[in-house]
């Protein structure tokens, strides 16, 4: 499905279906008269007018064709998804903790295809162009589906613990893993910037751009910040910055790796990391030094999810080692984190997408909100509170009441038997 995305915008197919309807938009044209009619409606975008002018229909089908099979593949994939989920929910062969999982996946999707035509209404006014950072925030969610439905299905597959010697290093191994997953993530974010505002067909010179280390026109645009997202340099320059950070960390990683003894699958999938970051890095050399021919773009994007596969495989071996904390809590403070992270993602969108707010300002305002909104959750997380799944739902859905924070924050606070206690974990 990312790749498909990713062929669709190389393709510049994206633009070519102007409606958004999730049931009906699922008939393929059959008629000429069928083609005639979206062909019509093409004609009345920016891209037609000012791109394609004078497009005929075998040209136009050849661009719908990728736009209208990357959002039925979206809809299959959500049915695919639920009506094995229902009927494995109606067979009580779910437990709720996954279940509650299963159901915040499906939502993502849900909203993911909301995204995904939010990002292509951007392109149907004035600029040819969808919007970077629509762009980015559809890249970013497809990633945060893929590495929740990956780490469940981890946690399926390989569900014992693995006891290893107690060993100082683990714990270390194991920050150091989420920090790489974390950063893969970022990089991934840095390159939607970059296939956004096409600065891949910048600078096409590696190692050094245009025979600079570090080109001169960084920071051409004021205010300082949007430097970041709509200068193709300094855009550039931030993913190969971070390109290099992986190209070190990821073998020192690999190397501590070496020193801790480890069990066969979890140094296959330590071995299997340090592989993909070299395909990888090489994948998006070639795709900068020869300007983004599809094939290689394609790969290049189908190479970030399989590296983010690998590192999400990394850690979750490593958190099976050393986990010591209750199943509950964790997954259940990912919730909550999950939840900051998408609220102050949203800042991000509406910080940068209006005119007059703050793109910095308003993700950091959201971020704290977000922080004390989940006090109550992460107080019954952090006690291992026996209620903990119901005072995190209370905190979400009615804490925005108020009485329903303060609810959730009392029960959160109540003392808890020390047998009450011990079943939770
Ligand atoms: C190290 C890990 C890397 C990751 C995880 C990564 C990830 C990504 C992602 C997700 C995109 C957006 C989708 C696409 O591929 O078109 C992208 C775009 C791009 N990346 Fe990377 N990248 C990495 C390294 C590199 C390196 C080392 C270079 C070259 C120096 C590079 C050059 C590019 C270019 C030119 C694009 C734009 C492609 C387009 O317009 O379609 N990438 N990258």
């Amino acid at each position: 499905m990312i790749v498909v995305g990713g062929v669709t915008r190389l393709t510049d197919s994206g633009l070519s279906i102007v409606e958004w309807q999730p049931i009906v938009g699922t008939m393929p044209p059959i008629t000429q008269q069928d083609w005639d009619v979206l062909l019509e409606k093409y004609r009345a975008t920016p891209q037609y007018q000012q791109v394609n002018k004078g497009m005929s229909v075998d040209e136009f089908k050849s661009i719908f064709w990728w736009e209208y099979f990357h959002r039925v593949l979206g809809r299959l994939i959500g049915l695919v998804f639920f009506v094995p989920f229902v009927y494995f929910l109606v067979k009580k062969q779910i437990d709720r903790p996954l279940g509650i999982k299963l159901a915040g996946i499906f939502v993502l999707g849900g909203l993911q295809g909301f995204m995904g035509w939010y990002m292509v209404m951007s392109g149907l006014v004035n600029d040819p162009h969808v919007s970077q950072y629509r762009l980015t925030a559809h890249l970013g969610l497809a990633f945060v589906i893929f590495a929740a439905m990956f780490w469940v299905a981890l946690g399926l597959l390989s569900p014992h613990r693995e006891y290893s010697p107690a060993n100082d290093k683990l714990q270390g191994l194991r920050r150091f893993s989420f920090s790489l997953s974390s950063l893969i993530f970022i990089m991934v974010l840095s390159g939607g910037f970059v296939a956004g505002i096409r600065a891949g067909l910048a600078y096409n010179t590696f190692p050094l751009m245009n025979g600079h280390v570090i080109p001169p026109d960084l920071f051409i645009l004021e205010p300082w910040y949007r430097n970041f997202f709509d200068n193709i340099t300094t855009v550039q320059f931030d993913h190969r910055l971070i390109a290099w950070i992986l190209a070190f960390s990821v073998p020192i990683f690999w190397l501590k790796s070496r020193t801790v003894e480890l069990q066969g699958t979890t140094r296959l999938a330590c071995n299997l990391f340090l592989l993909m970051l070299a395909v990888q890095i090489s994948l998006g050399i070639a795709t900068l030094l020869h300007a983004v021919p599809i094939p290689l773009g394609a790969s290049h994007q189908g190479g970030a999810v399989l590296l983010f596969a690998a590192s999400l495989w990394v850690s979750h071996r490593l958190s099976l080692v050393t986990s010591t904390q209750s199943h509950g809590s964790t997954w259940l403070k990912n919730v909550i984190w999950g939840c900051i992270a998408v609220s102050m993602l949203f800042g991000l969108i509406y910080g940068v997408t209006t005119t007059g707010a703050n793109p910095i300002g308003v993700p950091v305002i959201v971020g704290i909100g977000a922080l004390l909104y989940f006090i109550p959750g992460f107080v019954a997380t952090s006690r291992k509170h026996p209620n903990q799944t119901a005072i995190v739902i209370l905190n979400i859905v009615a804490g925005w009441t108020f009485l329903g924070w303060v609810v959730a924050l009392v029960w959160a606070s109540l003392r808890i038997k020390p047998e009450d206690s011990q079943t939770a974990a």
